[in-house]
């Protein structure tokens, strides 16, 4: 099973992409794709788009813009509950020992990493950045690289 994750712009920013992929690596999710983007505010609203009512939004879209991020399409057995669980709690202060975001989140905005919340929100979130032709293609798949 797929997920989407997002190194987010403060962990970029600060050195601490390699060791949150490390992290999951030692979770046990395998990196299917993956790019570094700079996302436009257009595609920040479209994202991030369940939350355009709350308070934070437009301080959200803004941090998401700030710098380039990555966002990644892991797999691993149970992997939208489990990395849910592998990053922890919104706000930094509140998540458990040892998650990605105890271990790297700055604040509750600038928290570090993204993960989808759902298994129909991880669909959703893997093809707003990789096609799967795309995905496909990177896997091997034998009837996309024979031409
Ligand atoms: P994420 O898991 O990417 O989903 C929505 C994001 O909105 C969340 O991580 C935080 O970065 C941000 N967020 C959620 N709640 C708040 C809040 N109360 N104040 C500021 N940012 C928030």
């Amino acid at each position: 099973m797929l997920t989407l994750t997002i190194i987010k712009p403060d962990a970029v920013e600060s050195g601490r992409a390699g060791k949150i992929l490390g992290h999951l690596e030692a979770e046990g999710f395998t990196v299917r794709g993956a790019r570094m983007v700079r996302l436009s505010e257009v595609e920040a609203r479209v994202f991030y788009e369940v939350h355009r009512e709350r308070p934070f939004f437009g301080s959200l879209v803004a941090f998401m813009t700030s710098g380039p991020c990555i966002p990644m399409a892991v797999e691993r057995d149970e992997a939208v509950s489990y990395l849910r669980e592998v990053i922890g709690a919104t706000d930094p202060a509140e998540a458990a020992a040892g998650t990605v975001r105890k271990l790297y989140a700055e604040s509750k905005e600038r928290n570090a990493i993204h993960a989808s919340d759902s298994p129909e929100n991880a669909a959703r979130e893997v093809a707003f950045f990789f096609s799967e032709a795309e995905l496909r293609r990177i896997a091997g798949d034998p009837a996309l690289t024979q031409v």
